[in-house]
């Protein structure tokens, strides 16, 4: 018998908890996305009366993108077309609302990753592509790893870089962040997580070269939850990418957090494609020794 599938109201949430996040189940739960105009989609599938798939997903009608941000169907049910069929309805949706794209993003750490990966193929998607790689360790193994820390972090200050904290600079960096990525200098993924609720303005730094000349800058995030520092954006100007002055902002991030808060303090390192240099030293480098290291994949589809 071929299951039902329809999106749901914020109401049914309650009934389909099993099937997702509990982060996801109290953000879908409100009608409207909290960060609006996204809007929310969720799709579930039936059988007999009762759910046995679920997938979410968000669509923004401004710049024409869906992102699927979670697909799930019970494990007695697998293997029977319900997941492509969740997301065919999905990718129905979003194409009536006119989104030209959906896109998701998943560990390869995932426990069933390549199931993912494997649904959201026979649907049609394409990639998995690798876009950020995360390394997460005590800092003070970063301290170790990082041999030659002291000798590059020497040379960076000879050469004029100032590792300010954020708190510490008088000048509004985030309007210049922005104004940087509006004219093109910057990449749009270099804000990301700026306005984040857990934006610490302590550990993220403005990187410069004189009072008013901002060459880069690195975003941290305090999860008090489980007490980790993550670093997931650091950015700087291509003429500078060369001289490993991101990678000194890094040890340096991780040098504060161990004097402040002790060598076992856990931070997230991350880096995109989009900083090959730094994706391979955190690939080469870091990720043997660290506690956890993955690498963010993402999928899309043309709709
Ligand atoms: C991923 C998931 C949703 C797939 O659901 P599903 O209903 O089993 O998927 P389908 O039956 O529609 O699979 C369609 C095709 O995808 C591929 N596929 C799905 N699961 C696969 C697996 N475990 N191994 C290999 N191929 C797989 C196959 O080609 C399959 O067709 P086939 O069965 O005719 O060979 C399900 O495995 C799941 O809920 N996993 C746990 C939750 C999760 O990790 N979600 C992803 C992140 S949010």
């Amino acid at each position: 018998m071929l299951p039902v599938i329809v999106p749901v109201q914020a109401d049914a949430m309650a009934s389909v908890a099993h099937l997702t996040f509990p982060t996801f189940v109290g953000a879908f739960s409100k009608e409207a996305w909290a960060d609006a105009p996204a809007v929310p989609l969720r799709v579930v599938a039936y059988r007999r009366g009762t759910p046995v798939g679920l997938a979410l997903a968000l669509h923004r009608k401004d710049y024409g993108q869906g992102e699927l941000l979670s697909l799930a169907v019970d494990r007695a049910f697998r293997r029977q077309g319900i997941g492509v069929a969740i997301l065919r309805e999905v990718e129905g949706h979003l194409r009536a609302a006119h989104i030209a794209q959906i896109s998701a993003r998943f560990s390869d750490r995932l426990p069933e990753s390549s199931a993912f990966g494997a649904t959201v193929a026979s649907a049609g998607w394409n990639g998995p592509v690798p876009e950020r790689i995360r390394i997460m360790g005590r800092v003070g193994n970063t301290l170790e790893v990082f041999r030659d820390r002291e000798k590059l972090l020497k040379r960076a200050l000879r050469d004029g870089l100032m590792l300010v904290p954020w708190r510490n600079f008088p000048h509004d960096a985030k309007s210049h962040i922005l104004r940087t990525i509006a004219e093109g200098r910057a990449p749009g993924w270099s804000s990301a997580g700026l306005f984040s609720d857990n934006f610490d303005p302590d550990f993220s730094m403005v990187l410069t070269t004189g009072a008013d000349t901002i060459v880069g800058w690195v975003i941290c995030h305090f999860h008090a939850g489980v007490r980790r520092w993550s670093f997931p954006v650091g950015w700087i100007a291509k003429e500078y990418q060369r001289r490993g002055w991101l990678l000194v902002a890094y040890a340096e991030g991780a040098r504060r957090l161990g004097e402040q808060f002790g060598s076992d303090s856990i931070a997230v390192l991350e880096s995109t494609m989009g900083l090959p240099m730094m994706w391979r030293v955190l690939e080469d480098r870091f990720a043997p020794y660290a506690q956890v290291a993955d690498r963010i994949l993402s999928v899309d589809k043309k709709l």
